[in-house]
């Protein structure tokens, strides 16, 4: 029997938000409840911070460190949780996207000053697709910020999220006293400039005229307040939050370590424990006597040396354990591994077993890529991992003739690991490197000479983005082949995709040939 407990005791997550916003932060803070890290600032290195282009050598010396906060677990009040990172990068949304698929929930983090985001908005569409239920924290309340309710009406409206305040901000900025917890029903009050542990008054009775000695005139109006929060928001419900349709909010400050244990206290209470997948043939529940997982990050060595790399694999169902042959679906080979990773307390150690749940790191020498499936025996594909349209393109040409074999194969590596995207002309052969960031095209570059000695340039093509199609109608297909061949290329898997060079082009194709579907994504 798989063993439930470790089933239930486990939480998956991320943090999202937009660069800035406090994600660093709050990540250090909750190692530090879980004993993870002994003191702050020691996540801070693995932020690619504010990076411009010019200044992606410095990324590549975080890639190193960031495989160790590639994942990070810890144990609290007797439950694993296991945080993904995601790069805070823009450029590096893909790598988001896909670690995503990794989670269970995820917490979203809102500067009270500058509200939603960007980035945020992005990302959010994200889960809000997959109905990944959220948890809000708005940071930074010892900040002058935007008005709570503004707030809230901004998350809903823009975040399209449903959501409850859980807590309630008693004044802001340099008036900030403290937050009002809902669900504990108790006040937590704000030292400014002290880092606030444990420092919570049980206070379910707010008419009490005690409130006033804690926090003066503003108990008036936080009455008044959370008044009005009760008439518009409805009531939570855990079963409302894990189907994704409400969101709770939370509102701290990060920094001063305000709000943040009550939020990781009420994370463990109403997270989702590990969740099944859907795959091709079937939805694999993490219950189940059989070990599965997928691979969904992939991160090279940095030592040149070792072409070496990491896959990260999510186990989905049963347990994983060392020394044992499991099936590598898409090459229909079995494989073994000596010495399977676990992440904790940001240490990389050797595992004998690893549950649903938690990410087991195995050492990989080009066998896997990002989408890959491991079971005991049965024939399955987990879903949900797709590419997405790159925005940026560009062709690449081989710089050094002597070293097309070693271009090649850095290339192939490199798309496997999620790097980028390539294309391949159907017509010409050209070869066509499609990404969500221009610093993509700079790391694959500097890669392919560090890691492969090989040399690559690039030359610019007009394109707007690059759509899958499929039809039944075989005429139909026939004449687009035909009338399209000069734009028409393969991708990594074979699959055709429709050069589009631009939104004219596109709209004119999707109407010329009406039962040919175009499609934005990998996956449909
Ligand atoms: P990110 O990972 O989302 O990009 O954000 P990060 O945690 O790095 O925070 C961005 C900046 O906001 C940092 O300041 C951080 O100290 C600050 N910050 C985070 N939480 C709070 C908060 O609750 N209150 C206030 N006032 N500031 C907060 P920085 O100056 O950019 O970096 P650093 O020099 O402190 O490292």
């Amino acid at each position: 029997m798989v063993n439930k407990k470790e089933i239930e005791r486990r939480r998956t997550f991320a943090i999202v938000s937009h660069p800035d916003a406090g994600k660093t932060t709050l990540t250090e803070k909750l190692l530090l409840y879980g004993g993870a890290i002994q003191v702050a600032g020691a996540v801070k290195s693995n932020k690619i911070k504010k990076t411009a282009t010019s200044d992606w050598m410095e990324i590549e010396r975080q890639r190193g460190i960031s495989v160790a906060t590639s994942v990070m677990g810890f144990e609290y009040n007797g439950v694993k949780i296991n945080i993904l990172d995601t790069p805070g990068h823009q450029d590096f949304a893909e790598d988001t996207f896909r670690t995503l698929t990794a989670v269970d929930s995820v917490i979203v983090v809102i500067d009270a000053a500058k509200g939603v985001e960007p980035q945020t908005e992005k990302l959010v569409k994200v889960c809000r697709m997959r109905k990944t239920p959220m948890i809000v924290f708005i940071n930074k309340l010892d900040r002058p910020g935007k008005d709570a309710f503004e707030l809230l009406d901004e998350i809903e409206q823009k975040l399209g999220l449903q959501v409850i305040p859980l807590s309630w901000p008693i004044g802001m900025g340099s008036g900030f006293k403290g937050v009002y917890n809902n669900y504990f029903e108790n006040l937590q009050l704000f030292t400014p400039g002290k880092q606030v542990i444990e420092n919570s008054i049980q206070f379910s009775n707010l008419s009490d005229p005690e409130l006033k000695t804690y926090i003066g005139d503003d108990a008036e109006t936080l009455r008044s307040e959370l008044e009005l929060v009760h008439g518009v928001y409805p009531e939570f419900k855990k079963e409302d939050y894990l189907s994704g349709e409400i969101s709770p909010v939370f509102f701290g400050s990060a920094l001063n370590n305000f709000g943040v244990k009550e939020l990781l206290d009420i994370f463990i209470k109403i997270a989702p424990t590990p969740l099944g997948r859907e795959c091709d043939v079937r939805f694999v529940k993490p219950e189940e006597e059989n070990f599965t997982g997928f691979v969904f990050k992939i991160h090279a060595n940095m030592d040149p040396n070792h072409r070496d790399r990491l896959a990260f694999v999510r186990v989905v169902s049963g347990t994983f354990k060392r020394n044992t042959n499991y099936l590598h679906v898409r090459q229909n080979r079995k494989l073994k591994f000596s010495s399977p990773t676990a992440f904790m307390a940001q240490k990389k150690t050797i595992v004998d077993e690893v549950y649903p749940g938690d990410i087991v790191g195995l050492h990989d020498t080009g066998n896997f890529k990002i989408g890959d499936t491991l079971t005991e025996g049965e024939t399955l594909h987990f879903k949900g991992i797709p590419s997405f349209s790159p925005e940026l393109f560009r062709y690449v040409v081989n710089a050094d003739p002597m070293k097309s074999k070693q271009l090649a194969k850095g290339i192939d590596q490199l798309m496997d690991e999620g790097v980028a995207q390539l294309f391949v002309g159907k017509h010409s052969g050209r070869k066509i490197i499609g990404t969500v960031g221009m610093l993509q095209f700079e790391v694959i570059q500097y890669r392919l000479e560090h890691e492969y000695s090989a040399k690559c340039r690039y030359e610019p093509i007009k394109l707007y983005k690059t759509a899958w199609f499929v039809s039944e109608n075989k005429t139909q297909l026939e004449d687009f082949r035909a009338r399209k061949s000069s734009q028409i290329a393969f991708d990594k898997e074979g699959r055709e995709v429709f050069l589009s060079d631009s939104p004219f082009a596109l709209q004119m194709a999707q109407e010329k040939y009406p039962d040919i579907r175009f499609y934005f994504t990998s996956e449909f």
